[in-house]
């Protein structure tokens, strides 16, 4: 694991963009990129959305597919995922939404839309750069703690701790859903890179036990630690309960010249 820590939630932004920008030169145009909702990615798409329209990244006949979905959401809720990634990736990155893809937690059967969604994600040849935030229970997508890790597209129960958490966005805890669709741990592995980011305080339990724990699914993003290529990208207070930050800190300001981000 590459652990990046960053002075503050800008930053954290365009590190992640930056290196998801190094990632995307060589694969060109046809990019294929996992994104993810949540209020931590946000940043980074900002920012990746200004280095494709300055021309920076070559986003033009890229494809994207998202982590999930809530279930019994229409999609032109603002709160259904569809909604939040038309509004954060598609259009600011001028996708065509022909090639932007959500999981649809509307369909009549969910199992089949799950296969289907596997299916679509391996036509397009397999994520590129899958973007990952986390829960405070250490879920990715929304894989709650206890998730297989080898786990495909599939329906899932919300934890009642990702309720609370996402309780901000609706009128009432009550109208949060109590179902998903979400990629599976095994999906989120078969990513050629993965860049996970998180910021705040809220976030440092759950970005030790992922970096530093053992690979546990009571922590599902601990599985990243499987993974060959993933960058784990934190503000200072995401950072404080990691115990190895001296050396992250030390890696990264003496990475040699050809791993170096510009930014
Ligand atoms: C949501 C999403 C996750 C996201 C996480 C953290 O429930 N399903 O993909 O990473 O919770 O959200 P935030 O970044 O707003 O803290």
């Amino acid at each position: 694991m590459e652990v990046i820590i960053c002075p503050n939630a800008k930053r954290v932004g365009e590190v992640a963009a930056a290196k998801a920008a190094r990632i995307a030169a060589p694969i060109g145009a046809k990019v294929v990129l996992g994104v993810a909702t949540g209020s931590s990615p946000v940043q980074t798409f900002t920012e990746l959305a200004r280095l494709a329209n300055a021309g920076e990244l070559d986003l033009s006949e890229a494809s994207a597919f998202a982590l999930d979905e809530y279930v019994g959401i229409a999609k032109g809720h603002p709160e259904s995922y569809h909604e939040i990634i038309r509004k954060t990736v598609t259009e600011p990155m001028g996708l065509d939404p022909a090639r932007v893809h959500v999981p649809n937690g509307f369909a009549d059967d969910l199992p089949a839309a799950c296969v289907a969604y596997e299916e679509a994600i391996k036509a397009a040849g397999g994520v590129d750069i899958q973007f990952l935030g986390v829960g405070s229970n250490g879920h990715i997508g929304f894989n709650e703690p206890t998730s297989s890790l080898s786990s495909r597209t599939r329906i899932k129960t919300l934890a009642a701790r990702t309720r609370e958490d996402n309780a901000r966005f609706f009128d009432s805890i009550d109208q949060v859903p109590r179902h998903c669709l979400t990629q599976g741990l095994g999906t989120i592995m078969d990513a050629r890179h993965v860049i996970l980011v998180a910021t705040g305080p809220g976030k440092a339990h759950a970005i030790a036990q992922v970096v530093e724990g053992p690979i546990t699914a009571m922590y599902p993003g601990s599985v990243l630690q499987l993974h060959q290529h993933a960058t784990i990208v934190v503000d200072e207070e995401a950072a404080a309960e990691l115990s190895l930050v001296d050396y992250y800190k030390q890696t990264y300001a003496n990475l040699p010249d050809w791993q170096r981000l510009d930014v």
